[in-house]
């Protein structure tokens, strides 16, 4: 199992569209995929609609310690893709895990329980510099950092989310390994000179830092996002062919590109280059076979 969180102390970068899609790609490809909202604003919850709503959510998991996945996995319309909710009671999950002796450790500790089920969980996170990120990058094997190729926005990027990796550093004398962190520049305008500029300012500016590193591959800026979140659909299977006018490539070719990047191990890469995009990928109920 792979734990991936998806970072940046910085609001409306595009964390939550990272997070559905990533998940929405691989649970296509036949993975098994949960994603964990921890983010009380629940705009991950309300991506997918939920077919199975659990009577817990991210709040009860993770405040009660629960070990049952059936207390709290909520399942999505789509078939092998399901979801810890949240919700206004996540408003009081930071000041816990920031008290608690054993707070920024709890999802590192809890996540083990669902191995046996999954093969890859995404944690999506809010725009802030808080102990809800200790915990949730605590609890990862990669760390994934959209940002957009803005000036500002890289400088934000070492004074908050790289900063926040240096601050966990010391959890590595427990034992605890820090996940290595991944720069994906989002929202990327297809023909601006501008773009490329404060692209390799950004990774001239990190190379210092050991573990931080920005992927060769982007996400443009498309209205194809927001078609697919008005359908609530994963954007691989909102654009399966590049539109005639556009010089970037499909939302499924640049997802496609994007997870084969992340996830290098050989079996991934063989199922994420057979998705089509078209196959059925609805979850079918029961009653309904
Ligand atoms: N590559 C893109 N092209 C066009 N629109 C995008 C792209 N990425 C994200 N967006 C849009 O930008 C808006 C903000 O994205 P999103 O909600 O994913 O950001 P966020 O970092 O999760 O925000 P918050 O910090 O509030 O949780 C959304 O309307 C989303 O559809
Ligand atoms: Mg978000």
């Amino acid at each position: 199992m792979t734990v991936v969180s998806i970072v940046n102390t910085k609001g409306g970068v595009g964390k939550t569209t990272v997070a559905v899609n990533i998940g929405g790609f691989c649970a296509d490809a036949g993975l098994r995929v949960l994603l964990i909202d921890l983010d009380y604003q629940a705009t991950l919850t309300q991506y997918y609609p939920l077919v199975s709503v659990a009577p817990m959510g991210v709040y009860e998991f993770i405040t009660n310690n629960e070990q049952n996945p059936e207390h709290y996995v909520s399942q999505t319309c789509f078939e092998r893709l399901d979801v810890v909710y949240a919700d206004e009671r996540c408003r009081g999950l930071d000041s816990l895990l920031r008290d608690a002796d054993d707070g920024r450790l709890r999802l590192h500790n809890l996540l083990p329980a669902v191995t046996a089920h999954y093969d890859l969980i995404v944690l999506d996170t809010q725009g802030a510099r808080n102990a809800t990120l200790a915990t949730a990058m605590l609890a990862s094997d990669l760390v994934l950092s959209p940002v957009m190729p803005e000036m500002l926005a890289a400088l934000e990027l070492k004074s908050g989310t790289v900063l926040a990796l240096s601050g966990i550093a010391s959890y590595q004398r427990l034992g605890i390994p820090i996940a290595p962190l991944r720069v994906l520049f989002n929202r990327v305008h297809p023909i601006s000179s501008n773009a490329v500029v404060v692209q390799d300012a950004v990774r001239n500016s990190i190379m210092e830092h050991a573990g931080v590193e920005a992927l060769d591959s982007c996400i443009p800026a498309s209205e194809a996002f927001q078609k697919a979140s008005a359908k609530s659909i994963p954007v691989h299977r909102a654009e399966t062919r590049q539109p005639n006018n556009r010089r970037t490539p499909s939302a499924l070719e640049i997802i496609r590109s994007l997870v084969l990047e992340l996830f290098p191990r050989q079996d991934w890469q063989e199922l994420f280059k057979r998705v089509t995009g078209k196959k059925p990928f609805a979850r079918v109920q029961e009653g309904n076979r």
